[in-house]
Order: structure tokens, then C-alpha cells, then sequence
């Protein structure tokens, strides 16, 4: 009896990735050979090398890693990229004032004079990938702890060097499956990237933070880019002469539209999955780390939109902060109430049973398990404290600012004689002070300031208040933690020279001394609640103790796992390597007696508009040409599909990705996951993942008929 239990866990343990079809996985382009037998049976038409080719061009070289955190796809052979509205958002909001707004009237080049250049956008092309496993085994053979991760840097950096053969040449390795597999991935970077065109915020953002993470959905998430090239079309410095990039491959666009079941591939950019993750991170998770995330989280965001419902610029100022803060506000929210919801941490301690079992009689495997227990032990008392460090302590944007710019003062001060770095540090300084002074607003940051200090008070027992907390506390008590930390920030308000943008431009102006910097109130609490410092000083060496146990964990966890698996097709978790995802148009069932479709329509649109709401209003010209159901060739069956899902498997990182066809045709854009799935970067549910993208014929309306930019629509290659 015993063993034929412990024989169906283990099968349950592994089958995730031996029985694995299509839908999950983030596969590796280079190694995607391995899959075809399987995305032909889906309905790929073309071949492996199509995809990925290290000697030829092939369709990963019209994907580029856009800006380092999102996804984007080269449209055209003038280097037109296509990408999400999100993705694009901060280089929107920061070209748009109240007299010029384009952020909420939108705004397409009518020709290449007119794109927008944005400063520090770059993208990267990649250019091949290589297996640098056995050289970087045979580097740190023998090595444990710190002496491998030393080695291993070392061996890193010695690769890349000898694989970046030219200045716009980027090359670094990374590791899979927790440091059991290591590949090198070269890239050629380009920083000339302008803003091309851009729906109205309420068609590129509809439905805000309420539809946000959930289907059905009914958003115009995309925006257009474009790349440029120096002489000889090769990557160049931002520069009014530079023209447009001439890509290797390019992706032709196709309007025939989507049904259930059609094939589709996800190519791009994930940033991070944990789907190893174990119980015992699920439980810290949800139990500590998530509702302290969603708690802080909340308390800025209501600030800010206090002060954003006041005025345009405001607004303006801080909508993309806004909006990238309230996506993983949200996302922690589903995340927690998913993996309660489907139970992900009781079936992983099903599998870890079965894992303690079989591991039980191999020396290199047993006690893995209690191992991480123990581990995770160490870190639950500190962790809701240890989170307030990043999304607390550091909320309010004067606080990071004050640790980089101090610093850096500090040693400017020290190294006074050196007038090369004195001038260099004085560049960045001068650089931060522009980026910080244009998010500066008072009110929401002095309000969250206070209330954050105060919330901590009460989350976290006196006793391992960290000294410099409870030197505030005395020193400013009133009898309770919200007027005395109400009194604190308005003591720092007031006195410190890091906080008030104006303040700060006269202080840096006046030469400060590291003897006056020290001194700034101000610049004592960052000292104090820098990271680094904050970590040595509070939990000694729990953390650093803990990480890198942990990675041992995950070292061998991961190796006993691909051992099982031999043979098998594995996918390791995404790290910001380009990958690919195949699966079909699916619908599913969200509750008992409802099935989702896999499209939305503009009727879907139309049915949510509220006039003057600033989550669900419309541009005149979306109504009126719906009014007169003008698709233009764009539309079907007498409406015009908006959105679509598949089963792709894809997570932050992806947004922007192109959803691509059998034959490999654009057929939309891949922007979001859904509610029902939002515990999928730790358990990938097949029952409910999917992957939510604008479709691409509801895109080329946007730009075709309510934008009126034909400059754009005929530089694609459109297929009917
Ligand atoms: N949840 C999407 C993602 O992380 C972002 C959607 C942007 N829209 C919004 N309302 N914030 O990729």
C-alpha cells in the first residue's frame, strides 16, 4: 500500500512537466527543435529554424526586450515596433503637458520629423544564445558557498567580455533552473528610440486599475515606437540625422482575425516565475509578505490620487508612477487570493511529500525538504518588518533620492582634489535632480511619509523596532504614533535639505561638506533605512544567511528534478531571456455554469462607456465611428473584435510580446493575464491560465480610422 501511494505522488510530483502539452512552458528559442513535433500537431505550419536561427535571420530577430522590462516586435522594414500602451506609458506621460496632452488625446507622427525621441529607451536585439554550462561547471568545480558565487561572477564576467566584440554589443549569462544549466545570450542595443503613435488614454488604458488583470476585457493596449540607426545602420547615440533601422526580418500583420482553437505562439521577454517555489515560500507569501505589499501600497496610491484628482499636471506628473505601483498593488491582491483559492500550497506539500520519500535514500537529496523548513523559520518573524524596508521606508521619493545623492556627495567631498570626479559626480547629481524635482508633490508625499511610519508602529511588536524608529518615537511622542509621526515629518519638512526640490537645488548649489550632508535630518533617516544598512543593522545575518541557503535549496531541488526527468521535456522559469510560448485561442469556465468567450467586441466597449469617468469614458471619434459602424476592413460579422485569450504561458516581462499566427502573422498583442489565474507565476493552473491580448485589427483601426495615420498603416505588410 505504502509504495503504490508513494509511486502515484511521485507521478503527481513530476507529471506537470512530463505530461506537459502546449499552453505551459516558457520554452528556450534555441533549444525549441525539441518542441516541433508537438506545436506542428497544434498548427505551427512553418519550421524550428523559422523561429530561431543563430546564422540566419529568423523571426526572433523582429522581437526586441523594449526598455529592459517589456516586449516589443518590429512591424516594418523602417524598424516600426509595435508594444503595449503600459509599456510605452512613461515615455507618453512625459511627453505630455497640460497644453500638449497627449497621454489623453493620444497622438500619431504624421511623419518621422514629428516622433518623439525619449531619452534613456533603448532596446536590445538578441543575436544568439550559447550553452556555457560545462565551461562554468568545470570554473567553480569543488567550490561551495562564497567562494563559488565569487567564482561563478568571475567566470560570468570573463564570457561576456569575450562575447561583447563591439561598443553597442551586449552579452551576459544566466543561469536556469536555479544554476543547474548556463547560457550566454548576446545582444545589440539601440538607444535612439522615438514615440510614434499612441491611442487616447481611455482607449489604450480603458477600463483602468478595475479591469486591470481580468477578462473580459475591452482595452486598446498598444502604442508604436520606432528604432534608429546611425551611419551603416548600425546603433547609435540619439542624434537628429540618425535614420530609420533597417531590420533584419520583420512581422507581417494579419486581419483574417481569431477563433477558438487557432494556433498561437507568444514570443518575448518574461521577467520572473517561481514555479518551484515550495510551500513554505507560499505560506510566507500570502500569510506575511503579500498583505504587507497590498497594505503600503495602498496607503500611497490613495494619497496620490488625492492629490491627482486636484489638478491636470499633478495628474500628469504622476500617472505612470501611479500606474506602475496600483498593477502589482492588484497583483499581490489576486496573487493571494488565487493561490488561497486553488489551494496551491496544500498540493505542493502533497508533492514535497512525495519528494521527502523518494529523496529519503539519496545522500545528495535527503533532508532537502526539512531543510527548507527550517530556513523559512528564520525568516518569518522579520518578514512583514523586512518588507516594510522597499515598500515602506523608501515609499516616499525623496528617501531613495537622499541615499544615492548623499552617497555620492559624501565622496565627491572625500575625493575634492580628483576634478574628473568631482565633475562626473556632479553630471549625475545634476541629472537625479531633474528626475526627481518632476514627480515632487508635497502633500502626497508628506501624507504618505507619516502614515507609513506611523503603520509600523502597530505592525511590528515594539521590541524589534529598529533603534533609529524608537529614537523618533521618543523624541517626537504626543501619545500616539499618527501625530507623533506627523510631527517627525513635519520637523524633516522643514529642516532637511533633501527634501523640498527647490531646497535641494540651493544646498547642492552651495558645495555642502560630508559634514553637512551627515548632519541633514534627513539624509540620517536614509542613511538609516538604506537597504543595505538597514538589513545589517535589524536581522544581522538572517538574510544574507537565508539567501544563500536557499539558493542551495533550489540548487538541488531543481537538479533532482531534472534527473527525474530525463529525457522529458522541462521548461526552467523565466529570467528575462527571450523565450517562446505555443498554445490555441481557449476559452474557460471562470465559476460553475459560466464560460467566458475567447473574444470582447467595441458592442463590449460601448456597453461599459461612462461619460466623464476616468476608468471607462471614450473619445468622440471611437463613438461616432461606432455609431456608424465604420470598421473600415478591419471589422466582422458587423461588429470589431477588441480583445482575445489563448493559453499561452506568459508573465510580466511578456507585455507587448506578439501573438503570432501558424503561418507567422501578427495577430495581436499579448498585454495581460486573468483574475482567475493570478497565482499562475507560482502554479501554472491549466484549468484557468490565460493569456489576455489586443487584437491586431481593433489596433489598426485605432490608428487607421480614428487616428487617420495611413503613414503608418502603409508601411505594414498587411495580409487579408
Ligand atoms: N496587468 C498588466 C501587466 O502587468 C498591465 C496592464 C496595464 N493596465 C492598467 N490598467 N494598469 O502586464
Amino acid at each position: 500500500m505504502k509504495k503504490i501511494v508513494y509511486l502515484l505522488l511521485l507521478v503527481m510530483t513530476f507529471s506537470f512537466s512530463s505530461s506537459v502539452k502546449a499552453d505551459e512552458g516558457m520554452w528556450i528559442p534555441m533549444l525549441i527543435g525539441k518542441n516541433y513535433e508537438q506545436m506542428k500537431k497544434q498548427g505551427f505550419k512553418l519550421t524550428a529554424k523559422d523561429l530561431y536561427n543563430a546564422n540566419a535571420s529568423s523571426m526572433k530577430d523582429a522581437i526586441v526586450h523594449f526598455g529592459g522590462f517589456c516586449t516589443g516586435e518590429i512591424v516594418s522594414d523602417k524598424g516600426l515596433i509595435f508594444t503595449n500602451h503600459h509599456c510605452g506609458y512613461d515615455a507618453i506621460a512625459s511627453n505630455s503637458t497640460a497644453q500638449n496632452n497627449i497621454l489623453d488625446n493620444g497622438f500619431y507622427a504624421k511623419n518621422y520629423g514629428e516622433e518623439k525621441p525619449v531619452e534613456g529607451l533603448f532596446v536590445r536585439f538578441l543575436l544568439k544564445m550559447e550553452d556555457v554550462t560545462e565551461q562554468v561547471n568545470a570554473a567553480t568545480k569543488g567550490l561551495t558557498g562564497a567562494a563559488k558565487e565569487a567564482k561563478l561572477n568571475e567566470v560570468f564576467a570573463a564570457i561576456s567580455k569575450t562575447a561583447s566584440t563591439g561598443p553597442n554589443i551586449e552579452a551576459n549569462v544566466k543561469d536556469f533552473f536555479k544554476a543547474n544549466q548556463f547560457i550566454l545570450c548576446v545582444y545589440e542595443r539601440f538607444d535612439d528610440i522615438r514615440l510614434v503613435g499612441a491611442p487616447p488614454q481611455n482607449i489604450g488604458k480603458f477600463g483602468g486599475d478595475t479591469d486591470n488583470w481580468e477578462w473580459p476585457r475591452q482595452t486598446g493596449d498598444f502604442s508604436v515606437f520606432r528604432v534608429y540607426a546611425g551611419k551603416g545602420n548600425v546603433s547609435a547615440k540619439y542624434n537628429v540625422n540618425n535614420t530609420p533601422y533597417k531590420p533584419k526580418k520583420f512581422l507581417p500583420v494579419s486581419i483574417k482575425g481569431v477563433k477558438k482553437g487557432d494556433f498561437s505562439i507568444v514570443y518575448g521577454y518574461p521577467g520572473r516565475t517561481d514555479r518551484y517555489l515550495t510551500s513554505y515560500g507560499v505560506d510566507l507569501a500570502t500569510e506575511k509578505v503579500n498583505p504587507t505589499i497590498v497594505k503600503l501600497r495602498d496607503i500611497r496610491l490613495k494619497s496620490w490620487k488625492e492629490d491627482m484628482n486636484k489638478s491636470v499636471d499633478t495628474r500628469l506628473k504622476l500617472s505612470s508612477k501611479y500606474a506602475s505601483i496600483a498593477n502589482y498593488w492588484k497583483y499581490f491582491i489576486g496573487q493571494t487570493e488565487q493561490l488561497k483559492r486553488l489551494k496551491v500550497a496544500e498540493s505542493k506539500r502533497n508533492e514535497e511529500k512525495a519528494f521527502r520519500e523518494w529523496a529519503a535514500e539519496k545522500t545528495e537529496f535527503a533532508g532537502l525538504m526539512d531543510q527548507y523548513e527550517e530556513i523559512y523559520k528564520t525568516l518569518e518573524p522579520i518578514a512583514v518588518q523586512r518588507t516594510y524596508i522597499n515598500e515602506g521606508f523608501l515609499a516616499s521619493a525623496w528617501v531613495p533620492n537622499a541615499i544615492t545623492m548623499g552617497n555620492a556627495l559624501i565622496s565627491k567631498d572625500q575625493k575634492r582634489t580628483d576634478a574628473a570626479y568631482v565633475q562626473q559626480v556632479e553630471e549625475r547629481i545634476n541629472k537625479g535632480l531633474s528626475t526627481y524635482a518632476t514627480t515632487y508633490t508635497e502633500a502626497a508625499d508628506k501624507r504618505t511619509f507619516a502614515k507609513i511610519l506611523a503603520e509600523f508602529y502597530n505592525d511590528v511588536p515594539v521590541k524589534s523596532h529598529p533603534k533609529f524608529y524608537t529614537a523618533i518615537v521618543e523624541k517626537y511622542w504626543t501619545g500616539n504614533p499618527e501625530t507623533t509621526f506627523q510631527k517627525y515629518t513635519d520637523y524633516l519638512w522643514e529642516n532637511s535639505n533633501f527634501i523640498r526640490p527647490e531646497k535641494l537645488k540651493a544646498f547642492l548649489a552651495s558645495n555642502p561638506s560630508a559634514k553637512a550632508i551627515e548632519n541633514d535630518p534627513g539624509y540620517q533617516y536614509a542613511a538609516n533605512v538604506n537597504p543595505t544598512t538597514y538589513v545589517k543593522n535589524n536581522f544581522g545575518t538572517i538574510v544574507s544567511d537565508f539567501e544563500t541557503r536557499k539558493a542551495e535549496l533550489d540548487h538541488l531541488y531543481l537538479k533532482a528534478t531534472l534527473e527525474k526527468n530525463k529525457g522529458k521535456l522541462i521548461y526552467p522559469d523565466a529570467n528575462s531571456t527571450m523565450r517562446i510560448s505555443y498554445g490555441n485561442v481557449q476559452d474557460y469556465s471562470p465559476k460553475d455554469g459560466i464560460t467566458y468567450n475567447v473574444t470582447t467586441t467595441i458592442d463590449g466597449v460601448m456597453q461599459k462607456y461612462i461619460p466623464g469617468d476616468s476608468e471607462f469614458d471614450l473619445p468622440a471619434s471611437l463613438i461616432e465611428n461606432y455609431n456608424k459602424r465604420n470598421f473600415g476592413q478591419y471589422g466582422n460579422d458587423g461588429t470589431l473584435t477588441v480583445n482575445f485569450i489563448t493559453n499561452n504561458d506568459i508573465t510580466g516581462g511578456n507585455s507587448g510580446s506578439p501573438v503570432i499566427n501558424g503561418k507567422g502573422e501578427l495577430i495581436g498583442l499579448a498585454f495581460d493575464g486573468n483574475w482567475e489565474a493570478m497565482s499562475g507565476d507560482i502554479a501554472f493552473d491549466k484549468k484557468f491560465k490565460r493569456n489576455i491580448s489586443v487584437d491586431i485589427r481593433y489596433v489598426l483601426w485605432c490608428i487607421d480610422v480614428l487616428g487617420g495615420a495611413k503613414n503608418i498603416i502603409n508601411e505594414l505588410d498587411i495580409r487579408k
